[in-house]
């Protein structure tokens, strides 16, 4: 069984509330849900967090796991932080954004944190984190083989 970590970092925690044309009206705990449902297989451990040092901190420990799915939410266009802390973890690694940020102001097309992932998902909404665990697992079956 594989296991996956997933992170969800700043105002994350407001689907549902927040900005529903970029986001959507689902709920964080529908996403996870979603994906426990979809996913059987999968043993998930859902974090969210405001905070940047937790998700650091998180991330450091995370060397038990197969691999991680994050939405840094803005901490993506920011945070130097998180991306040192993702270079550092070396299994297979998907960031996630449920709105297209290719369509949005300039200002999110800075992304700091997803070069140290192996690719992204923008634009899918809630769809975004089943392609990428889906992806993931691949990935991680890949590397189990070779
Ligand atoms: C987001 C995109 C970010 O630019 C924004 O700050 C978010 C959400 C997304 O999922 O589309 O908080 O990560």
């Amino acid at each position: 069984m594989s296991s996956i970590l997933v992170i969800n970092g700043v105002n994350l925690n407001q689907l549902g509330i927040r900005d529903q044309a970029h986001y959507g009206q689902i709920k964080l705990e529908d996403i996870n849900s979603l994906l426990k449902n979809e996913f059987p297989e999968v043993s998930f451990s859902f974090f969210q967090s405001n905070s940047e040092f937790e998700i650091v901190n998180k991330i450091q420990n995370a060397a038990n796991f197969d691999g991680i799915v994050i939405n840094p939410g803005a901490f993506t266009h920011t945070s130097v932080a998180i991306r040192d802390a993702l270079e550092s973890f070396k299994k297979p690694k998907l960031e996630v954004h449920l709105s297209n940020l290719s369509s949005r102001e300039n200002f999110r097309n800075t992304m700091i944190t997803t070069s140290k992932t192996d690719g992204y998902i923008s634009g899918l909404k809630e769809i975004g984190y089943l392609a990428a665990i889906y992806s993931l697992l691949k990935m991680i079956t890949q590397k189990n083989i070779n």
